[in-house]
């Protein structure tokens, strides 16, 4: 008799004030440059889509993505260190993108430092394709980085 060997399941549910402190934790470990409280407290309270995933009862990722005018821009995509490459980067993004149709957005924007390789492997997985570089955009160790700029249409 062979065992089959289940990953737990992984919930999606909107982010809030009370997750904070577990964010900023994910934040500050895994960047350089984290973004502060009031910046998602801020996108809390003018109603960015900000999204969560659990596993194990543990918060292992978020994202936070701001639409208008049929546009979104993914601004912020994390999973903790120890649940990457289980798939759940790709499945956060994937549902970020169906909340996203259902706020008729088109089009879907982000940005990754060329040196970030797992996101931008991620995002050209997802379909995301280059449409150009921001100069110079993100503060780096030295000087500062330029930003490669994705595009994806949800239209189909
Ligand atoms: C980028 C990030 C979100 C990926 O999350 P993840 O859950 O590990 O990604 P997934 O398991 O869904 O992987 C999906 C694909 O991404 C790519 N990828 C993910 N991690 C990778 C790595 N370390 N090296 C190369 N490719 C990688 C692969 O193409 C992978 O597909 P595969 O597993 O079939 O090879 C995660 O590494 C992270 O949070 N990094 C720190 C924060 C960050 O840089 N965010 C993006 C800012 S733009």
């Amino acid at each position: 008799m062979s065992a089959v060997l289940k990953s737990p399941p992984v919930f999606f549910r909107p982010m809030s004030g009370e997750d904070l402190d577990n964010i900023m934790t994910l934040e500050t470990r895994n960047y350089d440059f984290p973004w502060t409280r009031q910046i998602f407290a801020d996108c809390l309270r003018v109603g960015y889509l900000c999204q969560v995933c659990e596993m194990d009862n543990q918060l292992a990722g978020y994202c936070i993505m701001s639409t208008g005018a049929s546009e979104a821009h993914v601004l912020n995509l994390c999973i903790a260190q120890g649940y990457r490459r289980r798939g759940l980067g790709k499945r956060l993004l994937t549902h970020m993108l169906e909340l996203a149709k259902h706020r008729q957005v088109g089009t879907v924007f982000l940005e990754v430092r060329p040196s970030n390789k797992a996101a931008i492997s991620l995002y050209e997985k997802m379909g995301f394709n280059e449409i150009g570089t921001r100069l110079d955009y993100y503060p780096a160790r030295v000087g500062r980085e330029d930003a490669i700029i994705l595009a994806k249409s949800l239209e189909v």
